[in-house]
């Protein structure tokens, strides 16, 4: 796949803040001195965390891909992010800004705001519960099922602090995905709330957290936090509210943070590819910290007088990087919104912006073709002049959109950029630094590699790929966020990144490099559909689909889309008995959002009677994909292993002639 828009390698844009600004000479200079010394450099940005022990060595790669970095050295997350503060003048400071979606005559109903003191004793209260009361320990793993509220970055520093491990899933993903990434997990405890807002609508959370528990038999209790406040069952031998086990809680405790090694799991998340389970990305600490305290300070250049706001849902790994730990360990006030961006009015977004005065702001480019597509008006009702730094992340932008948010937020001189990075890498790898240095941007691209990061493009052969040609990102070298491992299964995670590239790490991606050095990526080079930003594998939309009664046989693909980026479609062949209708089709979309969850909505399904596959039965994706695309083949032919040019032809001609002949009946 690449990108349906040309992309302007020539057009630099120079933001006004030149403080940091080199040539981009100079910053490649610098960049080839931290790759070739890439541990001293990265001991170095580690040093400046507070350890309980310093490492012994910095990287032990004595087991690639199983890399450990600072093995040796011991930590605290939790410890990082709010015992270090509340020593200083910060204990004062606000660490965390919340607004809840509902509004009532057009002002918000609710604002809650944390001092890092406050949230200090909230954490610490938390950690007590969890180890007095539900004897969570160091190696227990915990499941976060939560909507966008403070007590979701609580539970998660609570867990850290006891060095317990958790793993977050997203309140878009149903009782089955939930289910699933619980057991994998092993999650002993689940904490959930009764309720969640988007839209103005209820999210049952509660209910959900039912249903997956009958079938996550790992879950022994529930923790459930009333937020919304609309009625729930209770399990009483199961669950408790949070409220009722805080009043039995002593109002303020203090909590040893454990030590934990640096290469010790501070959680795991899950990721969906074409084939098989989700993949549990294990992160570690030390190393994680590292890459998170780098990228806070380079790319969004942190700084104290700060008010930041990442717009991801916490459900991601983006929350879990830049809406909590990163900013939190930088001592930042961070900003937390609960709801859409566009509700009740098109304008939200910025009239948060312009009520809590938020100067970085993180978003996506969904979003932003989102604001686009209501026009400026919505975004003069509100002074966004406080805004000095923008970034956005999850997909590529297209330089249109980065133009108009550059124009209508950016005021046509902030540093802008589009971060690259993946649930994988921890924290962001290529990027603009405006915190550190800055070269020109350019619309829509994703800039250079930070420092300390070997990234290339390279060819079907690993050789780095000529200048402006597409080919395949890799990073070359190890670096501290990358993933210990995949949750039990060394062998999926050797397979899925490291046998591609020999010695290199393969994220999925196409990229081209232009002749400054500036990298593009232009999406996934696998068939992983993303849907506004967020990986969906066509592995849980196919098996949800035939597991209906009516189904044989399920291809899902992604069709382009204006505001998403990409949608999802599914090819469908019925079982014998069964017909084609309208009413199917519904009832097999509702299906697949109730299996997989909201967000897994298909645009199209359609209805066939063979799907093209290679001799070895593997469904000719791509086909399927130009059909739908009404794209011409010629791209196709030469990327399906194991087919010849000629069956991938008949094939995809096979598959036009059924689908125009379908739709011709139906008119
Ligand atoms: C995939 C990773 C990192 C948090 C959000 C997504 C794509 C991500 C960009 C960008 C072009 C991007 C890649 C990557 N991607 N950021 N700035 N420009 N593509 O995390 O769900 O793990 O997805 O998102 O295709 O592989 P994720």
């Amino acid at each position: 796949m690449s990108v349906n828009w040309a992309l302007p390698f020539d057009e630099k844009i120079v933001p006004e803040n030149k403080r940091t600004l080199i040539p981009i000479e100079s910053y490649q200079k610098l960049h080839k001195n931290t790759v070739a010394n890439y541990r001293e450099f990265w001991a170095g940005v580690a040093s400046e965390l507070d350890w309980f022990k310093r490492w012994d060595r910095i990287l032990d790669d004595s087991n690639p891909p199983f890399y450990k970095w600072f093995p040796g050295g011991q930590l605290n997350a939790s410890y990082l992010c709010l015992d270090r503060h509340i020593h200083t003048w910060r204990k004062n400071k606000l660490a965390i800004i919340w607004e809840g979606e509902p509004t009532e005559n057009g002002a918000p109903t609710k604002i809650r705001k944390l001092t890092y003191q406050d949230l200090y004793r909230d954490v610490n209260r938390i950690s007590y519960v969890l180890r007095e009361k539900y004897g969570i320990r160091k190696g227990d793993t915990i499941g976060f099922y939560l909507p966008m509220i403070p007590e979701f970055p609580i539970f998660m520093l609570a867990a850290a602090r006891l060095g317990a491990c958790f793993t977050v899933i997203f309140s878009g993903f149903s009782a089955d995905s939930l289910a699933d990434r619980l057991v994998d997990a092993d999650a002993k405890l689940l904490v959930t709330a009764d309720g969640g807002r988007r839209r103005g609508n209820l999210i049952k959370l509660k209910e959900v957290a039912d249903k997956a528990s009958e079938k996550a038999a790992c879950v022994k209790k529930i923790i459930v936090v009333r937020h919304t406040g609309n009625d729930v069952s209770m399990n009483r031998d199961r669950d408790a509210f949070l409220d009722d086990i805080l009043e039995e809680t002593p109002e303020t405790v203090y909590v040893e943070p454990e030590p934990v090694r640096s290469e010790d799991p501070l959680y795991i998340l899950h990721t969906s590819g074409t084939t098989g389970r989700p993949k549990g990305q294990v992160h570690d600490t030390g190393g994680y910290l590292t890459l998170l305290h780098a990228t806070m300070r380079w790319v969004f250049d942190a700084r104290d007088d700060d008010v930041y706001w990442c717009t991801a849902d916490i459900g991601w790994v983006t929350g879990h990087s830049y809406i909590v730990f990163g900013p939190l360990m930088e001592g930042m006030t961070g900003l937390m919104y609960e709801g859409a961006l566009e509700y009740p009015e098109p304008d939200r977004w910025v009239s948060i912006i312009e009520r809590h005065g938020v100067n970085v702001l993180y978003t996506s480019p969904t979003a932003i073709r989102s604001f686009m597509k209501n026009g400026e008006e919505w975004v003069k009702k509100h002074d966004t002049s406080s805004v000095r730094l923008m970034h956005s992340v999850g997909e590529p932008i297209n330089p249109e959109a980065f133009r108009w948010m550059h124009r209508h937020v950016g005021r046509d001189k902030i540093p802008f950029g589009s971060t690259w990075w993946m649930t994988e890498t921890g924290g962001i790898l290529v990027s603009h630094t405006p915190g550190l240095y800055m070269v020109p941007m350019k619309p829509g691209t994703n800039g250079l590699a930070i420092l300390g990061i070997d990234a290339d493009v390279v060819d079907d052969d690993g050789k780095g790929q000529k200048s402006l040609e597409r080919g395949y990102l890799v990073i070359r070298n190890p670096w501290p966020g990358m993933p210990l491992t995949i949750h039990k299964d060394p062998d999926r995670y050797r397979e899925v990144y490291w046998i591609k590239f020999p010695g290199s790490f393969y994220p999925g991606d196409y990229a081209v490099r232009d002749d400054d050095g500036y990298f593009w990526i232009l999406g996934r080079a696998d068939e992983v559909i993303k849907v506004a930003g967020h990986r969906l594998g066509t592995y849980e939309l196919e098996s949800a689909l035939i597991q209906h009664r009516a189904v044989a046989e399920a291809a899902a693909v992604a069709v382009p889309d204006k505001l998403k980026g990409e949608v999802p479609v599914a090819f469908v062949i019925l079982r014998a008995g069964q017909a084609p209708s309208e009413q199917l089709g519904r009832e097999l979309n509702d299906w697949v959002r109730e299996k997989v969850g909201p967000i897994a909505s298909l645009k199209q399904i359609f209805f066939v009677s063979k799907l093209p596959k290679t001799r070895s039965a593997k469904i000719m994706r791509r086909v399927v994909q130009a059909v739908v695309a009404g794209k011409p083949i010629g791209d196709v032919t030469t990327l399906e292993d194991e087919a010849s040019v000629d069956e991938v032809n008949r094939a995809f001609l096979d598959l036009k002639q059924e689908i125009e002949s379908r739709t011709a009946s139906r008119e």
